[in-house]
């Protein structure tokens, strides 16, 4: 029996999770200065978070969710986005006891949606984003339209396209949302059976349709902005002049809507196209949302947070040479020559990785070309031959792997030696042996104890 990973699941093999740990790195330090404070939540959530949440017209909650009966016969679903889990997370904790800033939080970790898998669109995929939730207004907004544009500058992205749009206030979007259903009333015998779903359950739902045929249609549908609310045109005229100091340079794209029910007032997604012309789509998005609180059971305070695909960004850095390959070598390879020296050579390699090397030892063949070979493979910066010979006068035989040069250094210099190569600095305060439970050699005149 030949076992493969589920449809739409991928490995993620080690390049690749030293890109996300790095895209990780550099958005959770942003994250940290703007006061936003890492969380994560469970990985499923009762069905009800999500379909009352996300919304029964959503595509996300019709069509895309992993849900099943627990062995109790609960509903369970594993997260198809963060947002509606986290807002549970405020609300069971009564987290709002006290509100006076909002509440910022960051996480990372894998969604689940049952999408047709293709190029950046995975059934298991990663979410770095943030939501910032309390008393807030359009300025909240703005100033996490900002954070999401500087994080992408800090992954060396220049060329990002910031769409922006607003969905109003309720008054805006009822009436919105009845000239769509007067429009494709019209229409809709001739729209796919989707779009007759969508029709019942929220209309706007019918923009996101990606149908060709049905695509001729909605271009001819009201557009929002006709509909807005003297107050809603005012907000979002503010959130734009806002965005302008802030120096985030944005596209109005009165088409955008989002896929994702709970969204009110300002929307955004980035987008990304490589010069070759490739386009990425939605790299990443988000938006305002001011009634999901209240709609999950808790008070009346609003929210706005945005969430970038990792799988996308990851791709799209590496397509266009942004995250350069990042092989991390080995420093120390250390090669015993028979079974006698392994125990030598493993003792070896902890100390020296409790120092700070990171350090391998040939464990599974005794014979030192391959040895040698497998260490030029590895990227490795000094073999370090411990053999009986040497052994016997308290010395290794270290091997420059760049240029093949041999040196027998004494043990108890072995330290010095490598720390003067790559200038480790190992005065009291910057010596971390200590750490970890080993025991510090690093000051000591004789490092008789390791031999
Ligand atoms: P979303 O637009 O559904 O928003 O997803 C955000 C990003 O996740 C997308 O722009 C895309 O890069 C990535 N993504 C979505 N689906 C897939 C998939 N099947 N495979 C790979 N990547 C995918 C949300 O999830 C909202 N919770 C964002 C938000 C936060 N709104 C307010 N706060």
């Amino acid at each position: 029996m030949k076992y493969s990973n589920v449809k739409g699941t991928h490995d993620i093999l080690k390049d690749e999770q030293r890109g996300y740990d790095y895209i990780e790195t550099v958005f959770e330090t942003i994250a940290a200065n703007f006061c936003f404070d890492k969380i994560e939540t469970p990985m499923m959530e009762y069905t009800d978070v999500f379909a009352r949440g996300v919304g029964e017209g959503s595509d996300v909650v019709r069509k895309e969710m992993y849900t099943f009966l627990d062995k109790a016969g609960r509903s369970v679903t594993l997260r198809p986005e963060y947002t509606a889990g986290i807002v549970r997370m405020v609300i069971s904790n009564k987290m709002y006891g006290n509100l006076n800033s909002p509440l910022k939080f960051s996480y990372f970790g894998p969604l689940f949606r049952y999408e047709r898998p293709q190029l950046g669109r995975y059934r298991e995929f990663h979410q770095f984003g943030v939501e910032c939730i309390g008393n807030i207004n359009y300025t909240n907004d703005a100033e996490v339209i900002s954070m999401a544009s500087i994080m992408l500058e800090a992954l060396g992205l220049k060329k990002v396209t910031v769409k922006i749009n607003t969905l109003g206030g309720m008054e805006t979007r009822a009436n919105y949302k009845k000239a769509l259903v007067d429009y494709f009333s019209a229409h809709i015998d001739k729209m796919c059976d989707d779009c007759n779903e969508r029709l019942k359950l929220n209309p706007l739902r019918i923009l996101d349709c990606k149908d060709p045929n049905d695509q001729e249609i909605i271009a001819g549908a009201p557009k929002i902005t006709d509909y807005l609310t003297k107050e809603d045109k005012k907000a979002f005229k503010e959130t734009k002049a806002l965005l302008k100091l802030l120096d985030v340079k944005y596209k109005v794209d009165t088409s955008l809507v989002r896929g994702l029910d709970y969204y009110s007032n300002t929307i955004f997604e980035f987008h990304f196209v490589s010069r070759k012309g490739v386009d990425y789509g939605a790299i990443g998005g988000g938006g305002h949302y001011s009634n999901l609180v209240k709609d999950l059971g808790g008070p009346e305070l609003e929210g706005v947070g945005f969430s970038f695909g990792i799988e996308r960004l990851y791709s799209l850095l590496v397509d266009n040479n942004i995250l350069k390959e990042d092989k991390l070598g080995v420093n120390l390879y250390f090669m015993p020559l028979s079974q006698n020296e392994v125990s030598i050579a493993l003792s070896l390699a902890n100390y020296f990785r409790a120092c700070g090397y990171r350090s391998e030892v040939a464990l599974n063949k005794f014979k030192l070309a391959a040895n040698l070979k497998e260490a030029e493979r590895r990227n490795t910066d000094f073999a370090i031959i411990v053999a009986e010979e040497e052994l016997h006068h308290e010395s290794v035989v270290v091997k420059e792997m760049i240029n093949q040069q041999q040196t027998i250094v004494e043990i108890k210099d072995l330290l010095t030696f490598f720390d003067k190569i790559y200038q480790v600095d190992r005065n009291e305060d910057n010596c971390h042996c200590h750490e970890e439970g080993h025991e510090c050699h690093c000051h000591d005149d004789d490092n008789d104890d390791i031999n």
